[in-house]
């Protein structure tokens, strides 16, 4: 296994950083079945690469005892809120829809859940099992607005695609 997260060439471009990551990632999570760790191995790949634009980076898990509800899982940032019902704010929105949502002014998105005030923009991008089941959502917020654009979707979308395969 790496002993230390690789960093970014001088010059890299944002979706490079993505490849780099996301290949960083795959390598140490490989032949790894607990979930727990390997959204743990992404919340901290992403927020190190990317803070602090990153301002809170991490998972809400599908709760296997409760029907439609998440919990929070591994994260890196301040303190999150605990569940959230399928359906509210964007973190339930992705979920029930298992489409990833991308909103620049989180004011502007109806039932959006404060957890820190601080949060500004946000993305977040479903996670599926391997059955295509939805497993968790990779919520990252910003405490910048607009921080997030189509190179960050592809990115991010790309990692929750590896997250729970090999
Ligand atoms: N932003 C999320 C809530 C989770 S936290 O901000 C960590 C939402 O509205 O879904």
């Amino acid at each position: 296994m790496a002993e230390a997260m690789s960093t970014a060439e001088p010059g890299e471009s944002k979706a490079d950083a993505y490849v780099r990551i996301a290949k960083e990632i795959a390598a140490i999570v490989a032949g790894e079945p607990s979930h727990t760790a390997r959204y743990a191995t992404a919340a901290c790949l992403l927020s190190h690469n990317f803070g602090p634009r990153f301002f809170w980076t991490g998972f809400y898990v599908v709760d296997p005892d409760k029907a439609a509800e998440l919990v929070v899982g591994p994260y890196q940032g301040t303190l999150g809120c605990l569940r959230i019902p399928f359906g509210r704010g964007v973190c339930g929105a992705a979920a029930a829809t298992g489409q990833t949502q991308l909103v620049p002014d989180v004011e502007a998105f109806p039932g959006h859940i404060a957890c820190d005030s601080r949060t500004k923009s946000e993305i977040v991008v479903p996670v599926f099992d391997a059955d295509g089941k939805i497993a968790a959502v990779l919520d990252v917020d910003s405490d910048q607005p607009d921080a997030f654009d189509a190179e960050d979707q592809a990115g991010l979308e790309a990692i929750c695609a590896l997250l729970l395969k090999g």
